[in-house]
């Protein structure tokens, strides 16, 4: 028996805020999310954004002290950048940029490569971060066999940090919880320590001694899996997972000597550092080194559309650029138009209201103001740059003691992310390291925000605290 239409038809759309909440629960999939939360709860439905705030499906009001998910640099509803939208799309909807351009995309990549430090001149458009890590290992090992280095594939990354989940950028990505079922991974993903200070292995009592070893440790590894395989290393200006690790003084200048020695590709992993989250347009200009490429993504658009951005260096482009070689690799909305025209009226924003600026100016209180949640027994550390921070909790702030798996699980999910959020503040509760609670507020924010932010910590916190 053949179908008829109406039995391949798909059920009406869910219309009531009720039936919506049942479609939440049953047939979104929210992603690194546990289903089983939701068997009990509806799903946090956000319904509207307005500067620093989201307001929930019954008129709940929250400031976004994540800025969504690190993006929404400009704050939410800003008509210029919807109207860019809507403009390019009645304008140009879409065209590929594959063997083509489009006016968005060519005025993008000069603007991107015009704030670029040294010779970043060349963008490759992706849809998101993940993808631009992607692309930046497989241009890694596409230029060394073209200069006939073809061992050089191996990347380098360190412990924790998080670089996307597709299967390359996973393997890149430092955190085994995260990548334990997806088994075996892409070979040839190194790690190496990270940048926290707080649980210095060696030289606790020096940050720049400490950076030198953190750095050493890039060259020892790239000695022991012999240079002639190591193609690049991917690091964060300043880490996010296991809360916000800003580079040592002097890191990145002596990471930037490992690479050339070796030669060993310098990857700059700007998807969260980028776009003013740290004061400046690209993050490595604010610690003053140039990498070989730049990977960004999330705050480019303000997060109003997607779009993401690998940007390598003239050196890197140079084999490319004559004979029959092209790199053999791409996505279909990569560049996309729509968010292409955003990422240009989100630039031009960024100029008018002087927001790299702003958060300069702005990052030593907003710093100031969080390091008074230090008088709480359960604040251990607070650490970070620009509007960009995270606040680790210990059990024991004498000796640092961090809590067990079932502690951590307690405190986070059973009482931090909830609490916090019904108290109005939306932020994150992580544990991929150590728990740490961090922030990345809209680069809008100004005192009045940074005082609510602290003074719902500071009462939350107070509560888990008391529960210990
Ligand atoms: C440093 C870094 N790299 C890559 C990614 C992956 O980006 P996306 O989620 O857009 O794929 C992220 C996401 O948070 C990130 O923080």
């Amino acid at each position: 028996m053949t179908a008829s239409v109406d039995d391949l038809a798909a059920p009406a759309p869910a219309v009531s805020d009720g039936e919506l909440a049942t479609a939440a629960r049953t047939n979104l999939w929210p992603h690194f999310s546990r289903l089983s939360t939701y068997r009990d709860h509806d799903v946090p439905m956000i319904v509207k954004g307005e500067g620093a705030y989201v307001f929930d499906d019954k008129g709940n009001r929250y400031l976004d002290g994540l800025s969504g998910l690190f993006t929404v640099q400009a704050g939410h509803g800003r008509k210029e950048l919807a109207q860019a939208a809507a403009t390019q799309a009645e304008t140009l909807a879409f065209f590929p940029l594959w063997s083509y351009a489009h006016p968005q995309a060519a005025r993008l990549a000069e603007r991107l490569a015009a704030e670029t430090p040294g010779d970043l001149n060349r963008v490759f458009f992706t849809t998101g971060g993940g993808e631009a890590v992607e692309t930046a290992w497989k241009l890694a090992r596409h230029y060394f066999k073209t200069v006939g280095k073809p061992m050089k594939h191996k990347a380098i990354s360190r412990a924790i940090a998080y670089h996307g989940t597709t299967m390359g950028a996973l393997s890149i990505t430092g955190i085994p919880e995260a990548k334990q079922m997806y088994e075996p991974l892409v070979p040839s993903a190194i790690k190496v320590p990270n940048t926290n200070f707080y649980r210095a292995p060696y030289f606790a009592d020096d940050e720049e001694r400490f950076g030198r070893w953190a750095a050493d440790e890039i060259e020892a590894a790239i000695l022991a899996e012999g240079p002639e395989t190591v193609a690049v290393v991917f690091l964060e200006p300043v880490q996010n997972a296991g809360g916000c690790f800003p580079p040592p003084p002097g890191y990145w200048q002596r990471v930037r000597e490992i690479c050339d020695t070796y030669d060993v590709l310098l990857v700059s992993d700007e998807v969260i550092c980028a776009f003013g989250r740290l004061g400046e347009l690209f993050a490595c200009n604010r610690y003053d080194y140039v990498p070989d490429m730049i990977t960004c993504a999330k705050g480019m658009t303000s997060g109003y559309a997607p779009i993401g951005a690998m940007i390598a260096s003239d050196r890197i482009v140079e084999p490319f650029l004559t004979g029959t070689e092209s790199f053999a690799h791409g996505f279909t909305f990569g560049g996309h138009p729509v968010s292409a025209a955003v990422a240009n009226a989100n630039l031009d924003l960024f100029q008018r209201e002087d927001l790299c600026g702003r958060v300069r100016e702005n990052e030593k209180l907003f710093r100031t103001k969080l390091d008074t949640l230090l008088d709480l027994p359960i604040v251990g550390d607070v650490r970070g740059a620009g509007y960009f921070y995270g606040i680790e909790l210990v059990k024991d702030k004498a000796t640092k003691e961090t809590f067990d798996d079932d502690e951590a699980e307690r405190l986070l999910r059973g009482f931090l992310s909830g609490e916090l959020f019904r108290s109005g503040l939306y932020c994150r509760a992580d544990d991929r390291g150590d728990p740490v609670v961090q922030l990345a507020p809209p680069l809008i924010c100004g005192e009045p925000e940074f005082d609510e932010i602290v003074g719902v910590l500071h009462d939350v916190l107070s509560r888990a605290s008391a529960q210990l």
